[in-house]
């Protein structure tokens, strides 16, 4: 009988050590799902990153594990952006000089020199845009043109370069960067706004023709967000902008880059042919 409680003690102290490893081995595990990168061994090539939101992107997709190429036409820009994120991501990051994505020759150029030095491109991100704004009835061709070559036809160059590489390999996340005015209009934006709900129209028909393939294509539309383009308008006006907007603050650009690179990740892989409204609540109005 005297032996029978050390055998008892021993065996709750056995018991507690069980739980204690057990215990260690849920903590071990949740920290490494906290530290997973989702985008490890990925590529990405991300438009317009030599500033503003598409460097956001460009980090962020380092920051989750991919090596990234930035097309830009501000080659020093891009450049400079691409030391930054490789320095602080240790990731493999490359500005490609002059690659304009309303050319169509120029971009497949380009793709064919990714291919060579990575083997494969996972993520195409299709950022870069401009604005040439003027009301209706004084926009003129040239402003029309602009901004349909870059922010539509550019779109449709780099996704048309880049996706034949993408349905051989049976893997691809297109990720095409739109605008809440797509949705709902802007003044004085009728070239904009026409290219942008463009996009926000291929998104659907790629996200229906390129889903056999293993393709998710989405899209993101920013409301206001705090970048060299939106530094164009004038202090009082973006006042009255951040007050009509719920969360009363402008976006940043991490807004942004945080659901691309949920979109551009395996967790998003039965979402496509979608527009993601990213804007603090101003599209709900009031
Ligand atoms: N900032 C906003 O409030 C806002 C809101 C909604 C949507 N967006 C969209 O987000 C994207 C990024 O906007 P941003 O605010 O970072 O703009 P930005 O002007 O700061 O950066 C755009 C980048 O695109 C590059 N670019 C322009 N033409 C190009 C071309 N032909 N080929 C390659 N690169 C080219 C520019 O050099 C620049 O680096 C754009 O598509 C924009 O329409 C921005």
């Amino acid at each position: 009988m005297a032996l029978l409680y050390p055998k008892k003690n021993i065996a709750l102290h056995n018991t507690f050590i069980l739980l204690f490893d057990y215990a260690k081995l849920i903590t071990n595990i949740t920290s490494l799902q906290y530290n997973h990168m989702r985008l490890e061994n990925k590529t990405a090539i991300v438009t317009g990153a030599a500033q503003g939101i598409g460097k956001g992107i460009a980090l962020k997709l380092a920051q989750e594990g991919a090596d990234v190429v930035i097309w830009d036409i501000q080659t020093e820009k891009a450049e400079k952006s691409a030391q930054e994120i490789a320095q602080s991501t240790g990731r493999k990051i490359i500005a490609m000089p002059n690659v304009n994505i309303t050319k169509l020759a120029s971009v497949q150029e380009a793709v064919q020199k990714v291919i060579e030095m990575f083997g494969k491109i996972d993520i195409l991100v299709n950022n870069a845009g401009i604005v040439r704004d003027a009301s209706f009835l004084k926009m003129t061709e040239e402003q029309w043109q602009s901004v349909i070559d870059v922010n539509l036809t550019g779109v449709f160059n780099c996704s048309k370069a880049v996706a034949p590489f993408m349905s051989q390999a049976m893997y691809g996340k297109i990720i095409n960067i739109s605008s809440v005015v797509g949705i709902y209009g802007n003044f004085g934006q009728t070239n904009y706004v026409a290219a942008k709900a463009g996009v926000s129209g291929m998104t659907m028909v790629w996200g229906r023709e390129l889903g056999k393939y293993n393709i998710n294509v989405n899209a993101v539309a920013p409301g206001a967000i705090d970048t060299e383009m939106l530094a164009t308008v004038p202090a009082p006006i973006r006042e009255q902008m951040i007050q009509k907007i719920p969360v009363r603050r402008l976006g940043k650009p991490e807004d942004i880059a945080n659901i691309v690179a949920f979109l551009a990740s395996d967790e998003a892989s039965f979402i496509t042919g979608q527009t993601f409204v990213v804007d603090g609540g101003a599209y709900l109005g009031g």
